[in-house]
């Protein structure tokens, strides 16, 4: 495999914790790896798990779900809920023939830049090993 892989991360991030945690990250000057495409939504409930699997069927090679932790949901729920059809998801990739770890669910607060950047390090570098999304290679044949 090429050493010069760079994976594309499409982050599912609500507004009220994870996307404010990248922001502190981004106004902090953290670094983090530029492979995440940041999407914003209100909650992580909001995440329709079609959006997940367009992603990856559109080329991404892994999905990230950031939301508010448990109890913390700004809509009370959404949060379980996206916990739940994460667990359906990765049931759903294994299906496809992709790796279920190419979908991260992460609970990271408004205050947690640090580790928002930490996640996307982490992912980045999982995701490099893991290699490009195969559904890519069906493409090119
Ligand atoms: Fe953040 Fe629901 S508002 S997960």
């Amino acid at each position: 495999m090429s050493n010069d892989f760079e994976p594309i991360i499409v982050a599912f991030l609500c507004n009220w914790c994870t996307y404010t945690g990248a922001d502190l990250a981004g106004t902090s000057r953290i670094q983090y790896p530029p492979n995440v495409r940041i999407i914003r939504l209100m909650c992580s409930g909001a995440v329709d798990p079609v959006y997940v699997l367009k992603a990856l069927l559109d080329g991404a090679d892994g999905v990230l779900i950031g939301g508010c932790g448990p109890g913390d949901c700004h809509y009370q729920t959404g949060n379980y809920k996206a916990r739940r059809r994460v667990a359906i998801l990765k049931e759903t990739l294994k299906q496809m023939g992709l790796e279920e770890d190419r979908l991260w669910l992460r609970w990271i607060s408004a205050s947690e830049g640090q580790l928002f950047a930490d996640t996307v390090t982490e992912m980045t570098a999982a995701i490099r090993k893991m290699g490009p999304n195969p559904m890519k290679r069906e493409w090119t044949v």
